[in-house]
């Protein structure tokens, strides 16, 4: 990604540190943030600075790297590495990217006949998982490319971008690359109450990439859906089951739901590290429920040009925020990978 003229990634490690974009401040104030130690970083992934399956996936492959990196030598090594593991795998629970990240990192770790061995094999196991990652992103984009006609109306909802992967995104990877083949693409950004991803994250990439789009509250998706203004939707999705239910954004089943009503197909792009095997079914996704602050408030840049938020509710309710919800296999048209397209009922095929 180009960021006012540089090339980004998302989160990236420099000798013990990692560095990632501080989504928290943007679009208004882009800013990059050090985080000295996997602590650090597993308070970034909690309070959401990243987010995003794939970023937080990276980001905890890197994490790892840093409790390998900080594990005392000899006795005391394996089980601040265990310690560590724990502590990350505890900060979000539903992308199932986070937990692949983790596991691969640990995996190398174990493998290794030495503790200096096991942190080299950290390090590069964290680098390779964000190279994987980014290369991902671009092969979904080649194979979703191919979905969009010239002048494509596209809804998406919460980000799936470059912001949420290290480079390219899962949904929004097929808009970019349609758009650098010359296609025109139109995109619908739902804003995705209540972080507002799409308003603060989807509308900057888009706007960075030139994309032409347009934000909509998220309860006027199936007005533009009924009006025939919609050719198809395209989402990401934090957690893919075995029998190709989806987890993703809040707000995402309904979507799912009014297109099948109207006819219009409906892609969730995610890579194979989205995939939970062990997952029979949607209902076994554990589901993220966040602070109802997020729903009670909003949070901008003030008319005085400084952040702020604002009460949007009377004082005493109470609000409730499930964070994700899960679509049936029924209600998803296909799903796009770095391996290819497969019918959702198809998907472990992609791990083959
Ligand atoms: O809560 P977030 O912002 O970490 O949510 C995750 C997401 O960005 C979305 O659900 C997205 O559509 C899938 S992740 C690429």
């Amino acid at each position: 990604m180009i960021v006012n003229g540089k090339a980004y990634r998302t989160v990236w490690m420099e000798d013990d540190t990692v560095y990632m974009i501080n989504q928290l401040r943007l679009p208004h104030t882009f800013e990059i943030v050090a985080l000295p130690d996997h602590r650090a970083t597993a308070v970034a992934i909690r309070d959401m600075w990243v987010r995003g399956a794939g970023a937080i996936g990276a980001a905890a492959g890197y994490a790892m790297a840093q409790v390998a990196l900080e594990a005392p030598r000899g006795v005391g090594f394996a089980a601040y590495v265990q310690q560590g593991a724990a502590t990350i795998r505890a900060t979000r629970p539903t992308a199932q990217d986070l937990f692949y990240a983790v596991s691969r990192v640990l995996a190398a770790i174990e493998g290794a006949p030495d503790a200096e061995s096991a942190r080299q094999a950290a390090v590069r196991t964290a680098q390779m998982l964000a190279d994987e990652n980014a290369a991902a992103g671009e092969a979904i984009g080649r194979y979703g490319a191919v979905l969009m006609h010239d002048g494509c109306r596209v809804l998406t909802h919460c980000n799936a971008g470059w912001l949420a992967f290290v480079d390219w995104g899962s949904a929004l990877a097929p808009i970019y690359a349609a758009h650098r083949e010359g296609k025109r693409v139109f995109v619908y950004v739902d804003e995705t109450r209540p972080r507002s991803q799409g308003a603060k994250l989807t509308a900057w990439e888009l706007a960075n990439e030139g994309v032409p789009h347009t934000i909509i509250a998220d309860n006027a998706a199936g007005f533009f859906m009924q009006r025939g203004e919609v050719d198809l939707c395209i989402v990401g999705s934090d957690r893919i089951a075995a029998n190709g239910d989806i987890a993703n954004k809040i707000g995402t089943f309904e979507k799912a739901v009014v297109a099948h009503e109207m006819g219009i197909p409906f892609y969730v792009a995610a890579p194979t590290s989205t995939i939970d095997p062990a997952c029979p079914s949607g209902e076994s996704i554990p589901i993220e429920e966040r602070s109802q602050e997020e729903v009670l408030y909003a949070e901008g840049l003030l008319d005085d040009g400084q952040s702020g938020r604002v009460r949007i509710a009377p004082a005493g309710s109470a609000a409730r925020n499930p964070a994700f919800d899960v679509t049936p296999a029924r209600y998803i048209t296909a799903i796009i990978t770095e391996r290819g397209i497969f019918k959702p009922g198809d998907i472990l095929q992609a791990l083959d």
